[in-house]
């Protein structure tokens, strides 16, 4: 599955990922990362977790909807990987094997996150589940939205008025799991990186996403002129 060699010759393309708490703007900063990658001529597929396939967005209807209790954490990182697990075969690897670069709205650092650190089911579950779900694949360069708990969950409240009201399982738990969370990334990024970079979420959309094309530019600069 993390072949590194590509189609008809094609080189393979580039997988970033957006990772953060809820409310961090990921859907934003994704949006306006691949509309400025597709000034720059390079093929993007924008993708999301839980879902990104016809099976994994099924998954996804179990998981973000209903009670905060309803799985329990092992479950819950089960049903994550086999949602995952669809995703990549039928959307992130067949893409990367094209040569375009996929724009994913979280992968497999929310679940070491969330389920791992914010339910607090630990590390090695994960890693166990990501080395055999995954094999070798994960992100070229993954940005991690930080922003206080407090004013995070604030703009998710905020956002929830209008569409994604039905959508709030994960922002119904409470606030110690979002620290617990936060601490988990603020972790991730700490033993990656080289991967991993923390963006500061506050301030304006747009300021945000100077600063994501600041770091793609540079992590990619073989490729973008
Ligand atoms: P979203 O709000 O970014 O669309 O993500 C849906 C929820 O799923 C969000 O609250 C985070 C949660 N989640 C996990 O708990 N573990 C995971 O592995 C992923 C991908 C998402």
């Amino acid at each position: 599955m993390s072949d590194t060699t590509a189609t008809a010759g094609k080189a393979r393309g580039r997988f970033i990922t957006l990772e953060g708490g809820e409310g961090a703007g990921k859907s934003t900063q994704q949006k306006l990362l691949a509309a400025w990658l597709r000034e720059q001529g390079v093929t993007v597929v924008e993708t999301r977790e839980p879902g990104g396939s016809p099976g994994a967005e099924q998954i996804r209807d179990l998981l973000v909807t209903g009670e905060a209790g309803r799985w329990d954490a092992l479950t819950e990182t089960l049903l994550h990987f086999a949602a995952r697990r669809d995703h990549v075969i039928k959307t992130i690897e067949p893409a990367l094997a094209r040569g375009n670069w996929v724009v994913c709205d979280r992968f497999v650092d929310s679940t070491l996150a969330y389920q791992g650190f914010g339910h607090e089911l630990g590390r090695e579950p994960v890693d166990k589940l990501r080395a055999l779900v995954l094999d070798r694949l994960m992100p070229d360069l993954t940005l991690i939205l930080d922003l206080p708990v407090a004013d995070g969950l604030e703009r998710a409240r905020q956002r929830a008025t209008s569409t994604t009201a039905a959508e709030d399982r994960y922002e119904t738990m409470d606030r110690a799991f979002h620290e617990r969370l936060r601490r988990g990334f603020h972790e991730i990024a700490a033993d990656e990186p080289q991967r991993c970079i923390l963006v500061d979420a506050a301030g304006t959309a747009e300021s945000v996403a100077d600063k994501i094309r600041v770091i793609v530019a540079e992590k990619h600069e073989d490729t973008l002129s």
